[in-house]
């Protein structure tokens, strides 16, 4: 069988999370872990203190971005962002797959067609599907009455229809995700500790080596690294750890 999964984004399958407003935590962040992490994630918080001058700053670093915008709209309005948001050149942008099919659709066909338009990469395009922070009673509070893995398959499979390119999912899940919807649609994973970190308020991990064993592509990891005394070397022994299991 052919295998033309899509060549990997980055030097490594690290994004790390740089949870943080402030341009120039993450400007020292982006400095010290170059060389050493696949990429940087950066999310809401920075997005609305620093805006698009401050993804571009630290796209500046040359790492690739994972802008985690988590998008939810009517299609015409998440079309409109997703636009606005192309010339940033992330290479991974997150929509919400609950925002439905047509809303999907016209997120995938607004990156194609602004990335044509201004000559540049489109960005990878991410469902994100059950919050991990929602259990069985938040889904029926807001009158969805399944549980949130039967949601995440069903959603997984709308932004698979939708030609998403895969989509965000938790680490207890990517074994049976991965064997779902095959080796082509790729599985975002955060929720990763090393084996030597504190799990802090994730309460379901995987080690980075077992989550990549599982079937993950990418793996978000912000603490271990954000928050250790010496982020490099956590970096580095992250590195270490998948090289050992390759
Ligand atoms: O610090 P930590 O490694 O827990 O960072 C995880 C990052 O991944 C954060 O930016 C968080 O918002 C994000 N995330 C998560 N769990 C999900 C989806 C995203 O922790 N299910």
């Amino acid at each position: 069988m052919i295998n033309n999964k899509p060549p990997r984004i980055g030097d490594s399958p690290v994004f790390c999370a740089i949870d943080t407003a402030s341009l120039d935590a993450a400007h020292q962040m982006a400095t010290e872990l170059t060389g050493l992490v696949g990429g940087l994630k950066l999310g809401l918080e920075f997005f609305i203190a620093q805006g698009p001058e401050g993804v571009r700053a630290i796209a500046g670093h040359g790492l690739p971005i994972f802008l985690d915008l988590k998008l939810h709209d009517i299609p015409n309005t998440v079309a409109g962002a997703v636009r606005s948001v192309v010339p940033l050149q992330p290479a991974f942008l997150t929509v919400h797959a609950s925002g439905g099919r047509a809303m999907l659709e016209a997120a995938v066909r607004a990156a194609r067609e602004a990335a044509e338009d201004h000559g540049v990469p489109r960005p990878r395009l991410l469902g994100v599907t059950v919050l991990t922070s929602l259990n069985d009673g938040d889904l029926h509070d807001i009158g969805q009455d399944s549980v949130p893995h039967h949601q995440v398959d069903r959603l997984g499979t709308l932004a698979q229809d939708a030609h998403l390119d895969g989509i965000v999912c938790a680490a207890e899940e990517v074994n049976h995700l991965r064997s779902r919807f095959g080796p082509h649609f790729i599985l975002m994973v955060p929720g990763i500790r090393p084996a030597w970190a504190t799990t802090d308020d994730q309460k379901r991990v995987l080690a980075p080596e077992q989550a990549m064993a599982a079937g993950a592509d990418y793996l978000v990891v912000g603490r271990p690294i954000t928050r250790a005394t010496d982020p490099r070397d956590a970096a580095r022994r992250i590195a270490q750890d998948l090289a050992k299991a390759a």
